[in-house]
């Protein structure tokens, strides 16, 4: 008797974890993006003087929010659905997303911004 309860306590504990905007899986792959040269791109664009941002040397920025386990947030700037495609357009004209954000229009073209994401989204 008590196994059942507990067995049906875990059943609704793992339903409510798959509700929960799939944290449980936060691998996200971005079509032809390549982290090396994100990680490259995010250092010589200086994002880190606005975020902390594991793995990027000198990334310790306070002004935007710490990056870490970016793959694990559901959305972007409390604006848009956590994906690829949103990432890349934010990483390229955070503007068009959300207007008067304190995030700059930094000049980053699509290809590196697609390079860029895959390397956020290496942080689980
Ligand atoms: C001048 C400071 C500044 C620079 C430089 C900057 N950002 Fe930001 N960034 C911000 C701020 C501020 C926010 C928060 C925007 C908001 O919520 O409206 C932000 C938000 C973000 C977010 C969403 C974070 C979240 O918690 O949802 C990502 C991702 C991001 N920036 C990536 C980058 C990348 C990549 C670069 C470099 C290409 C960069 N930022 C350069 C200030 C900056």
């Amino acid at each position: 008797m008590r196994h059942a309860v507990w067995l049906a306590l875990a059943g609704v504990l793992l339903l409510a974890g798959c509700a929960n905007g799939g944290d449980d899986d936060p691998v996200r792959p971005v079509p032809g993006g390549d982290p090396a040269r994100g990680k490259q791109l995010i250092a010589s664009y200086g994002c880190g003087a606005c975020h902390m941002i594991p793995g990027v040397s000198g990334a310790d920025g306070l002004v935007g929010p710490p990056l870490e386990k970016f793959a694990r947030r559901a959305y972007i700037a409390g604006e848009v659905p956590n994906n690829a495609d949103f990432l890349v357009r934010w990483i390229e004209v955070p503007q068009a997303i959300e207007p008067g954000t304190a995030m700059p229009n930094l000049g980053v073209t699509e290809g590196q911004a697609r390079n860029i994401a895959a390397y956020l989204y290496t942080l689980r």
